[in-house]
This record gives structure tokens, C-alpha cells and sequence, in this order.
């Protein structure tokens, strides 16, 4: 989704721009722009497609200029195109806006502006804001967005550069993630901790309704009022090379590689000498037994990681739980109260849907427990409660390190709140948290498989549609599996609980139709096996992915890939990753951009 990055200092801003936006890449769009001052004239270049475009139009012809704004956009008011690429200016050419989020009533504005005469080139919601504030403007930029703040309704995050005053540039912030950078002479705003990563690890998360104003030695934080705020020095602890490629093609194989070790972050001092803690949670016995409902709210492959947590919460603590995806929860008027313990999960820590959901069960009461990576991300700011699923930073668009580390965490906090209730004895504690060990060289020996995996995608990668099928936990690895597919290969795919296929979808099932039959599940074997044979029968081409020991399945399937024995109820982690490389592979083959996606973002701040 949308990117913003902002520069002032001594250095020529067009290239601290460009570095910061090239780290934004990751997170989808459509078109590339940035704006400086020089000589207190603005200056805008701005490309449909990807920043190469934008920067081929600037090695011509460069934008001087040592304070400057840049933003990648993802489409949503207008197509992908030059005009309505950001950064947007004013027709006098005074203020030049960059901005993520939703401006909701920009049709009335629009039409207001218009009618006194301001004239307007692009489609965009963004558009306006320039032109409101400069119909606003009343010689001193920051009073004129505390005005134009009262008149805007929806989300934003904006980067803002006005030419009668060139020393400094204004960013503000409402229901839309922005940061500011301290740098030493030099200062910075961004949408994400990535693109400043190179300069600065000295940040300060801005709280909605914040105002920054950055000039090349001072930062001053005010609140709407205009009153000056005390801000907090955040530090950033992620390595820069942890936002890098560092040798891999793909950020997507970087990640699936890392897995291991973000697993052992993600347990480390949670689980040790079988037993469960989470050091800093605030929810604790007491407050359990007030709790009579506990929702897990999320969106696509953390929605994922809710189901297989739902399944640990009712294995482990016999608490019945409800998952849902945060776009259905909030419409629907939920059953939520004081008594309601609210789980979400996001790595990204900014997904709209799911911060939406977050405000309406506290609104009316609930315990809003996060699951997240993003540390000060808003979600983790806006709960009750956080676990950090501590993966490092994840830029491919799929998640991959997130899921395995989320899902472990679900696995964590099941066993420990069956725990608190009573209901999980200390030997199924000892050996969950012996189980959660172990995935870390369980990964490491899915990663070991990739030749007989690539082998497998090389020879099929021409195939139009995949299924999935699987029962109890390998349905959601399933799931996730065919997720996965879906958006880095484009390759059409069904994911069923391997009962249902029976039930309508098994009439898709054809001569040759790939089924990939998950069977880890020993009490539900035999079932997965007449479910094969079901779609043996109608000419399917079936690859069974079984544990050690189940070897002679393969009289029956088409092929079979063997994983090491482990305890059931830890499969979802180390399986997922067998069908990670299945997808990352087939999209490679069939030449997809694997780390970008089409149509896709990395944070979906958009509802
Ligand atoms: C798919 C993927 C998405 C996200 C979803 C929620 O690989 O990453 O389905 O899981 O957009 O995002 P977060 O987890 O950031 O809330």
C-alpha cells in the first residue's frame, strides 16, 4: 500500500528519497513521485509504474533541492497514472502534499474548491488536500493544517512541503501510520521504519491528530491545539540487514529461510524448562475468570494463524472460541462485552480492517489482546495487551516467517491459558512447550527438500488450477498453502476440509488435476485415504505430503513427500513451509515477480 518518506537536511534530498522509496517497494503500488524545494520554487516528478521509471525521468533531469517528500501510491480514488501519481500540488505551485489513507469527504470539499475557481488535474482524493490547503493558507503552513485538519474527515498520513517557507516540512498523521526520523543535522518522516532504516534507528511514532514539523536541526511535535508535546525517543532495534535482500533473489526466500531462527526469537523466554510464560502480559488469572467469550479477529494469512489458534484454545484450555476476518466482524454488530477477551493477529500492525475491530470491542469493553511483529505499529499502541511474534522484519508481500511465528504464539498462549484455567495438566504443558522446540530443525529440514519441491513445480508450473485438502489442523495449512499460491503465482486454487469435497467441489476435479493431500493428522489417516481414493477415481494427480512412517502411501498417490516424524499438534508450523516453497517455486517458474505481486500491498491500511 502506499509509501511515505520525507527528507530535510544537507544531503541532495532526490536521493534519500529514492533510497527510502526503493525500501517502500515491497509494500505494492502502481506509480512513484517525489517533490523538493530549491531556490524556494517546487519541483514534482512523478511516473505510473515501478520507481525505475521515475528514476530514469530523474538521472535527465534531476530534482535539486535538500529538503524533499516522496510516496510510492497504490491506486484507489483514479487508475494508476501519471496525474494521479503524489506528490499533488497546487495550482500556484506553493504546496505539494504526499498522503496514505482516505480523505471520505473529498467529493464536497472538491466541489467547494471548485467553486472558487480551483481547477483539478487528477481523480484523486490527495488532490484536494493541496488545494484545500492552499485556499486555506494564511502564511504560516502549520496553522493553516491545524485548519484544514478540522475540515477533513477519514484517514491520513501526509507529507507536506510549502514553498514560501522551504526550511521545513509538515507531516501529520490521523488513522494512518507516519513516523519521524532524528537524524543528526538532518531529520526524516516515513510510513515505515525500512525506508529511513539507512539513516536513523531514533524515531518518534506519531499518535493521531500529532503534528511534526521538521526543520534541518529541530523536530516539534504539537497536538491539534497547536500545543507543543513531550515525545518519547523510540529505538529501533531491527538491523538494517534485516530490510535487505543480502544475496537471496527474493525477500520471500530470505524470509522462509529465516524461519528457524524466528521461531527460536518467538519462544525465547516464553517456553522454557517445559513450562509457559509471557513476561509483560497484563492478563492474568484473575482477569480470566471474568472472561466468558474469547473472538479471534484477523485478516488472510493471520486469519489463518486465528484458526489453527482457535483449535489450540479448544484442545488445550476447552475454551470455545470464535475466529473471524476482521472485514465480516465489524459490520456485523458482534457479540462483544466486558466480559470478552479480543484476540487480533497482524504482522503488519496496521491492517484498517483489524483496527477497526479493535475499536469497536473496546468501545464496549472488551480485553483487546495483539498479536503482532510491528513494534509501535498501531495496533500494538491501540490494545490492552501485546504479544510480539518477534520475526524481524518480513518485506515480501506473502507472509511467511510472520505465519509460522504467529502460529506458534497461538500455540503459547492456548497452553497458557489452559494454564490459568486448570485445564491443561503440567505433562501436556512439558510436552507442548518440548513439541515448540523442536519446530525450529523442523523447518530447517523442510528447507532441506527444496530440489525435490523446485523439481516438482519446474515439471507442473503450466498447470491453471491446484487443490488443496486436508482435515482438522492440515485443513488451515491447507489454507494458508493455497493462500500462498494464489497471490504470488496466480494460479487458481481451493483449499477444503477433505470431507467437503464430496459435496460439490469434487465435481472441478478432472484428468490431471493436481490435489495435494495433507495427511499429518494420524486420527483422521484412514479418513484422508478414502478421500484420496474419492479423488483418485475422477483421474486426479495426487502428491500426499504424511509424516514419517506413512511411506506406503504411496501405492495410492501420484507422489509423496515424507516430513520428519513430530507431535501432531505442531505440524501447522513445520508443514506450512513445504507448501511455501510449493508456491514460491511454481511462481518462479512460471516468471512472476514473487516478492511483488500484483494488486497486492504488504500493510492493507485501506478497509
Ligand atoms: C498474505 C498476507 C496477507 C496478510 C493480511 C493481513 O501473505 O500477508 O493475507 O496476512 O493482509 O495483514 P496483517 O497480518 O498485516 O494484518
Amino acid at each position: 500500500m502506499c509509501g511515505i518518506v520525507g527528507y530535510i537536511g544537507d544531503k541532495q534530498a532526490q536521493d534519500v528519497l529514492i533510497s527510502g522509496l526503493s525500501r517502500l517497494e515491497y509494500r505494492g503500488y502502481d506509480s512513484a513521485g517525489i517533490a523538493t524545494i530549491e531556490d524556494d520554487a517546487l519541483r514534482v516528478e512523478k511516473k505510473k509504474g515501478r520507481l525505475v521509471n521515475l528514476e530514469n525521468i530523474l538521472e535527465k533531469t534531476p530534482l535539486s533541492g535538500k529538503v524533499g517528500i516522496g510516496h510510492t501510491r497504490w491506486a484507489t480514488h483514479g487508475v494508476p497514472s501519471d496525474l494521479n501519481a503524489h506528490p499533488h500540488a497546487s495550482v500556484n505551485r506553493e504546496i505539494a502534499v504526499v498522503h496514505n489513507g482516505i480523505i471520505e469527504n473529498y467529493m464536497p470539499l472538491k466541489e467547494e474548491l471548485k467553486s472558487q475557481g480551483h481547477i483539478f488535474v487528477s481523480d484523486t482524493d490527495t488532490e484536494v488536500i493541496a488545494h484545500l490547503l492552499n485556499a486555506l493558507y494564511t502564511g504560516d503552513i502549520v496553522e493553516t493544517v491545524q485548519i484544514a485538519m478540522g475540515k477533513m474527515k477519514g484517514s491520513y498520513a501526509l507529507g507536506i512541503l510549502c514553498a514560501n517557507e522551504p526550511d521545513k516540512i509538515v507531516a501529520v498523521r490521523k488513522d494512518s501510520p507516519l513516523i519521524v526520523g532524528l537524524g543528526n543535522g538532518e531529520n526524516f518522516i516515513a510510513s515505515d521504519i525500512p525506508a529511513i532504516l539507512n539513516y536513523t534507528r531514533e524515531v518518534y511514532l506519531l499518535d493521531n491528530g500529532e503534528i511534526a514539523v521538521l526543520t534541518k536541526d529541530n523536530i516539534q511535535v504539537l497536538n491539534i491545539a497547536g500545543e507543543i508535546i513531550d515525545k518519547e525517543i523510540f529505538v529501533v532495534d531491527w538491523d538494517p540487514g534485516a530490510a535487505e535482500k543480502e544475496g537471496y533473489d527474493h525477500f520471500m526466500m530470505k524470509e522462509m529461510v529465516e524461519q528457524p531462527k524466528a521461531m527460536m526469537e518467538a519462544l525465547m523466554g516464553r517456553c522454557c524448562e517445559s513450562s509457559i510464560s509471557f513476561t509483560g502480559l497484563k492478563l492474568n488469572e484473575e482477569m480470566m475468570k471474568q472472561i466468558n467469550r474469547i473472538q479471534i479477529v484477523a485478516c488472510g494469512t493471520a486469519y489463518h494463524a486465528g484458526m489453527v489458534g482457535k483449535y489450540y484454545f479448544e484442545k488445550f484450555a476447552r475454551i470455545s472460541v470464535e475466529a473471524e476476518v476482521a472485514s465480516e466482524y465489524r459490520y456485523k454488530n458482534p457479540i462483544v462485552d466486558k466480559n470478552t477477551l479480543l484476540i487480533v493477529i497482524s504482522q503488519s500492525g496496521e491492517t484498517a480492517d483489524t483496527l477497526a475491530a479493535i475499536r469497536l470491542a473496546k468501545d464496549r469493553g472488551a480485553w483487546v489482546l495483539a498479536v503482532t511483529n510491528v513494534v509501535g505499529s498501531s495496533i500494538a499502541r491501540e490494545a490492552d495487551d501485546v504479544i510480539y511474534t518477534n520475526a524481524g522484519p518480513e518485506i515480501a508481500v506473502a507472509s511467511t516467517k510472520a505465519y509460522v511465528t504467529q502460529v506458534g504464539c497461538m500455540m503459547l498462549l492456548a497452553s497458557y491459558l489452559g494454564k490459568l484455567n486448570g485445564k491443561l495438566g503440567k505433562a501436556d504443558a512439558a510436552r507442548i512447550c518440548h513439541s515448540l522446540m523442536m519446530t525450529p530443525g523442523l523447518i530447517d529440514k523442510a528447507l532441506e527438500t527444496q530440489e525435490v519441491i523446485k523439481a516438482f513445480a519446474d515439471k507442473n508450473h503450466k498447470i491453471y488450477d491446484l487443490f488443496y485438502m486436508g482435515r482438522g489442523l492440515d485443513l488451515y495449512t491447507c489454507m494458508e498453502g493455497s493462500l500462498k499460491l494464489k497471490e504470488i503465482s496466480y494460479i487458481h486454487s481451493e483449499a477444503y476440509a477433505a470431507g467437503e469435497l464430496k459435496h460439490g467441489p469434487i465435481a472441478l476435479i478432472e484428468e490431471g488435476t493436481i490435489v495435494v493431500a495433507m495427511c499429518t493428522q494420524e486420527n483422521v489417516f484412514e479418513k484422508m485415504l478414502s478421500n484420496i481414493k474419492e479423488v483418485k477415481a475422477r483421474g486426479a494427480h495426487v502428491l500426499a505430503i504424511v509424516q514419517e512412517g506413512h511411506e506406503d502411501i504411496a501405492s495410492e498417490v501420484d507422489e509423496v513427500w515424507v516430513i520428519p516424524n513430530m507431535d501432531d499438534d505442531i505440524t501447522p508450523i513445520p508443514a506450512v513451509v513445504y507448501l511455501q516453497l510449493l508456491a514460491y517455486y511454481l511462481a518462479v517458474a512460471r516468471g512472476c515477480d514473487v516478492d511483488k505481486p500484483k494488486n497486492l500491498a504488504k500493510s492493507v491500511t485501506v478497509e
